[in-house]
C-alpha cells in the first residue's frame, strides 16, 4: 500500500492513499472498509488486477471509471467514460428542488431533467419522491444507456422516461407544455477556453459533451431560461446548477424571462453559490 501510494502520489495524484485503497478494494472486489484484516496476503489474479488499476491511476483516469462507480445522494450509480462523473456538489440542486416542491402529497408531479447524464438527479428525485414521474433527457445515446440501466438497479426505472434529443426539444415533442412541476438541469457550463486548462483528470477523461458550456459557458443556461416558463406549469419551479462565478448573470438571464420569477441563489457546502432557483410566474 506504501508503494501504491508513493506511485500515485508521484504522478500527481492529489488523493493516492485513499486512490490507492479504492483500486485495492476493486481489485480484490470488496468495499473498501473491507480492506483491513485482508491486506496480508494479495492474491496474485488480485495482484494483477491492481497493478493495471495503479498504471491506469497513475496515468490519471479518474477512480470512478476504474472502479465503474461513484455514490451520489448515498446511491453507489454506476458510471463509464460516457458520462459525467455526479459530484457531490449537485446533490445540493436535488436538495433545493426537493425543498421547493414541499411535501405536496395531493396528484403525482411531473419533473424533467435535461441533460441527465447517468441520470444522477433524476434517479435521486424518484427514490425520494415515490409520486413523481421523470422525463430524462440526454443528447447522448450512450449516456442514456446508463442512466436507463442505474434507473432499473434501483427500481425507479418504472417512473422514469428517458428521451434523445437536443435540450429541451424532447420535452415538447413530449406535449410536456405547461406541464412540469420542475423542470432541472446541471448543464454542461465550463467556457470552452477553458477546458484544456481543467485538471488532467478532467480533460483528459470526462466527455468534452458534459463540459463545454460554448464560448462564455452560458449556452445552456440560456436555452434552458427561454424554454422554462412554456414548460412549467403556473408555479412550477426551475433549478439550474452554475459554474464559479456564474451565478449572477444565470440570474439575470432567469430574471430577463418573461413568466419566470428569480427566487434564490444556494450555495453548496463550499459556500460557493451553486444553484439557481426560479419559479414561472401565475398565469394571468
Ligand atoms: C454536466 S453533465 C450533467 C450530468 C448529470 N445531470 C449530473 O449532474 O451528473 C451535462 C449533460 O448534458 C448532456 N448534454 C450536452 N449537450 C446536450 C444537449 N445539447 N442536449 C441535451 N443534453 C446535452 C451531456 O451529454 C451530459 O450528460
Amino acid at each position: 500500500m506504501v508503494e501504491a501510494t508513493e506511485r500515485l502520489a508521484a504522478a500527481g495524484v492529489s488523493t493516492p492513499r485513499l486512490d490507492a485503497e479504492c483500486l485495492l478494494a476493486a481489485a480484490l472486489r470488496c468495499d473498501r472498509a473491507a480492506l483491513y484484516g485482508r491486506l496480508e496476503v494479495l492474491p496474485a489474479e488480485a495482484a494483477g488486477r491492481f497493478a493495471a488499476l495503479l498504471e491506469r491511476r497513475a496515468a490519471r483516469e479518474p477512480v470512478a471509471y476504474l472502479t465503474g462507480t461513484r455514490e451520489f445522494w448515498s446511491l453507489p450509480l454506476t458510471v463509464t467514460p460516457a458520462v459525467l462523473i455526479p459530484r457531490p456538489e449537485t446533490e445540493t440542486l436535488v436538495e433545493a428542488i426537493l425543498e421547493c416542491l414541499g411535501d405536496r402529497a395531493a396528484g403525482p408531479l411531473t419533473i424533467a431533467d435535461v441533460g441527465t447524464g447517468c441520470g444522477a438527479i433524476a434517479i435521486a428525485l424518484a427514490v425520494e419522491r415515490p409520486e413523481a414521474r421523470i422525463v430524462a433527457t440526454d443528447v447522448s445515446p450512450e449516456a442514456l444507456a446508463v442512466a436507463a440501466e442505474n434507473a432499473r438497479r434501483f427500481r425507479v426505472d418504472g417512473r422514469i422516461t428517458f428521451l434523445r434529443g437536443d435540450l429541451t426539444a424532447p420535452l415538447f415533442e413530449a406535449n410536456l407544455t405547461g406541464a412540469l412541476d420542475a423542470l432541472v438541469a446541471n448543464p454542461p457550463y465550463i467556457p470552452t477556453a477553458d477546458l484544456e486548462a481543467l485538471e488532467l483528470e478532467i480533460a483528459g477523461f470526462e466527455p468534452r459533451l458534459a463540459l463545454d458550456g460554448g464560448p462564455d459557458g452560458l449556452a445552456f443556461h440560456r436555452a434552458v431560461a427561454v424554454a422554462a416558463p412554456r414548460l412549467l406549469r403556473p408555479g412550477g419551479w426551475l433549478a439550474v446548477e452554475v459554474g464559479a462565478g456564474q451565478a449572477r448573470a444565470v440570474r439575470s438571464l432567469l430574471a430577463a424571462s418573461p413568466g419566470l420569477a428569480v427566487h434564490a441563489v444556494v450555495r453548496d457546502l463550499a459556500h460557493r453559490d451553486r444553484v439557481c432557483l426560479a419559479r414561472r410566474e401565475a398565469a394571468g
